[in-house]
């Protein structure tokens, strides 16, 4: 039997580094399912699509491929934005949903991270963690990320940005972000990625031993 691991939070806690580093080391298969929104959108965007059509959003959603999802190509900001917008569209995510629930199943463990993986996506999962940290923890280090990349930054603007993303993703109807009745809480705000790797290897340590 496949073991699933549901790694839920807002945008910037650290749960991509957090999914990948888990995956890596137990040999599981990872999945930012972050970028099959993303993915949709910016096939839309690249057709000069528009991002208010549900039926054909859900039309581009079916045909996402998991296998090709390039981060590099995928992690622009305005892509980011496009893909909060589309996936409030229930069409949508009913077809992303069923893409990412195929790939829970593989052998011998998977590791599923987004807003939704905990409540909707692998409700069975046995370790679900939801991953957190205040707004201006996770602007500071997209701050950090994007000027230790050369490019100039204005804090304001991506706290702003961070807390809007929050909103939308929060308040929408369909599959809001919120953890898990039985997820584990990881706040990140003043722990450093080893410090919440540990965290995180004790809880699913305790769950593969049972
Ligand atoms: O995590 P990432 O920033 O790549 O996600 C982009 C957007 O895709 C999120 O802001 C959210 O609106 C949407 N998303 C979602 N459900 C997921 C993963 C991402 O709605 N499981």
């Amino acid at each position: 039997m496949t073991f699933t691991i549901a790694i839920d939070g807002p945008a910037a806690a650290g749960k991509g580094t957090l999914s990948r580093r888990i995956a890596e080391v137990y040999g599981f298969h990872h999945l930012d399912t972050g970028l099959t929104y993303r993915a949709t959108a910016k096939a839309l965007v690249d057709g000069g699509l528009p991002l208010d059509d549900e039926t054909l959003a859900e039309g581009v959603a079916r045909n996402v491929e998991l296998a090709g999802l390039d981060r590099s190509v995928l992690s622009a900001h305005a892509i980011g934005e496009a893909a909060s917008k589309i996936a409030v569209m229930p069409l949508v995510r009913q077809a992303l949903v069923e893409a990412q629930r195929a790939f829970s199943v593989r052998e011998p463990g998977t590791v599923l991270d987004g807003r939704d993986i905990g409540t909707v996506v692998c409700p069975n999962a046995p370790v679900k963690l939801y991953v957190t940290a205040s707004a201006e923890v996770r602007a500071h280090r997209r701050f950090d990320e994007i000027v230790g990349n050369g490019v100039p930054a204005d804090f304001l603007e991506i706290l702003a940005d961070i807390t809007k993303r929050d909103e939308r993703d929060m308040g929408r109807a369909d599959s809001p972000l919120r953890p898990a009745a039985d997820a584990h809480l990881l706040d990140t705000s003043e722990m450093s990625i080893e410090a919440a790797f540990q965290a995180a290897k004790s809880i699913i340590d305790a769950a593969l031993n049972k």
